[in-house]
């Protein structure tokens, strides 16, 4: 990466940190995952979506408070989870103790000796990295977390969308592995529905 590049990557990765560090500094639970049906809804179609099976290792990317989490130390020998917010991280932490969280940005961030994973959870956070300035390392992203599972391994991406354009951008995202090399094994939308706000889920497999 030249001195540019990472300057830029930086940059980005400070604001971002900022931002959601003061998102998640005014209130506990900024997005109400603990109390819209919605968010429920799609926690628990996520759920779903991994399979009913237990898990080895999985790493979730984005993780905010940790609501799902939670979900995935039920069922998984060993949870990563990683987030550029300290403040969500403090929070996540208390809410699943077992699993290990790291603040890091995702953009740069590397599992290393903690991979390779059987699931790699990316829910409503794509969006929040394919910045002007950082589309170079954004397109890197996706072969990298590709890179990430074990052969056979799962990666399940859910992002909100309203309207169609919305529903198109978050499909490229998918199409984005494909071409990386996972293979799509289920998609659909959950009725559950915020404003107008409805989560484009996708289950793609390492071949
Ligand atoms: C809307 S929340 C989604 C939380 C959770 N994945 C879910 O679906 O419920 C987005 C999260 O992504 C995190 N995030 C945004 N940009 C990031 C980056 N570059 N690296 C790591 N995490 C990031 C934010 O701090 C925030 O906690």
């Amino acid at each position: 990466m030249s001195v540019w590049s990472a300057l830029r990557v930086s940059w980005q990765a400070y604001k971002t940190r900022r931002k959601m560090n003061r998102q998640f500094g005014r209130r506990e639970d900024p997005f109400s995952y603990a109390t819209t049906p919605y968010e429920a809804a799609r926690l628990a179609a996520m759920d779903e979506a991994l399979g009913a099976g237990p898990l080895g290792p999985v790493l979730e990317v984005g993780c905010a408070e940790g609501h799902f989490t939670e979900k995935l130390i039920g069922r998984s020998s060993r949870v990563l989870a990683v987030d550029i917010s300290a403040v969500a991280l403090d929070r996540a932490r208390k809410r699943a103790a077992s699993a290990v969280f790291l603040e890091a940005d995702l953009l740069t961030w590397e599992p290393g000796a903690e991979g390779p994973f059987d699931a790699v959870i990316v829910a409503d956070v794509l969006y929040y990295l394919d910045r002007a300035g950082v589309r170079a390392e954004f397109a890197a992203l996706f072969p990298r977390v590709a890179s990430w599972l074990k052969p056979g391994g799962r990666l399940l991406l859910a992002h909100g969308f309203a309207g169609d354009k919305e529903l198109a951008r978050r499909r490229a995202f998918r199409e984005r592995f494909e071409r990386a090399g996972l293979r799509l094994v289920a998609e659909t939308i959950p009725e559950a529905d915020r404003g107008g706000v409805r989560c484009l889920l996708s289950t793609l497999e390492k071949i």
